[in-house]
């Protein structure tokens, strides 16, 4: 089976379960493989709450350059599919991404696993807010002047707990999942999909190259992903 056989128009409930792979078209850079931002920037210096509590400065250094990278991007035709598809049938989107591309091409029902680039919150005082500056100029809080922390789910971080149940319910309950763009090689996202299998939804993968859960889909597409949904969308929209 092939994404021409493969048509959105046959499934319900869709849930999308969306990698860094997802935003590539938009020029948001993967975190691994060539290119890949780990592969430039160490982890353990930018993005752990260890590296914050060190050099909150230098942290913020990086998030602001993510944010200038991040917020030149686009969407691409592969979240306009996903978020036209509103208009047809239930679709949920489960995101691995910081970037908010889904939301900014309208997908109304997105589960950020991982945070939000845009999400700052204050863990002295409290408060929060979401800021699309880029970069943020003043990177303390408005009420406490301590230091934002950007609202991400950095290496250590556990998930949030209510939006890791909403995702499994989402996963139990479609009829269709599709996962875009992830490698499956970080936990606990990657094994979601094994949640959806176990609930009956028949599983698709769509990504250009294998990866360690592919064995465990219905199918896989091997093309980047605004071809693929394109073609998978074709009769509904
Ligand atoms: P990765 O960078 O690990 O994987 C990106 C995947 O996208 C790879 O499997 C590529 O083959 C695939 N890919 C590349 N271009 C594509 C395209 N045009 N269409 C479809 N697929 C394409 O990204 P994630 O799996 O999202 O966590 O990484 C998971 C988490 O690791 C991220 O959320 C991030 C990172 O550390 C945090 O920041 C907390």
């Amino acid at each position: 089976m092939t994404s021409h056989d493969l048509r959105f128009s046959d499934y319900e409930n869709i849930v999308f379960f969306t990698g860094a792979g997802m935003s590539a078209e938009s020029g948001v850079p993967t975190y691994r493989g060539a290119g890949g931002i780990w592969k430039e920037y160490n982890y353990e210096e930018y993005a752990c709450q260890a590296a914050f509590d060190r050099d909150p400065e230098h942290v913020w250094e990086f998030h602001n350059y993510r944010r200038k990278l991040v917020g030149a991007c686009p969407p691409n035709p592969g979240h306009r599919v996903i978020a036209e598809l509103e208009k047809h049938r239930a679709v949920t989107v489960v995101t691995q991404n910081i970037d908010g591309i889904h939301q900014l091409a309208g997908s109304t029902t997105v589960h950020e696993l991982h945070g939000g680039l845009w999400r700052l919150r204050c863990d002295h005082c409290g408060n929060r807010d979401t800021r699309r500056d880029a970069p943020l100029e003043d990177v303390h809080c408005g009420a406490c002047h301590h230091y934002w922390r950007p609202d991400i789910v950095w290496f250590g971080d556990s998930l949030d707990r209510e939006v890791f149940d909403q995702v499994i319910k989402a996963m139990e309950t479609c009829d269709l999942m599709v996962a875009v763009g992830t490698s499956a090689v970080v936990h606990p996202a990657a094994q979601l999909p094994i949640v959806a299998k176990a609930g009956h939804a028949r599983c698709v993968e769509i990504n250009p190259e294998a990866t360690p859960l592919s064995d465990i889909y219905d199918v896989c597409v091997r093309k980047p992903a605004s071809e693929a949904l394109t073609e998978m969308a074709q009769g509904l929209l």
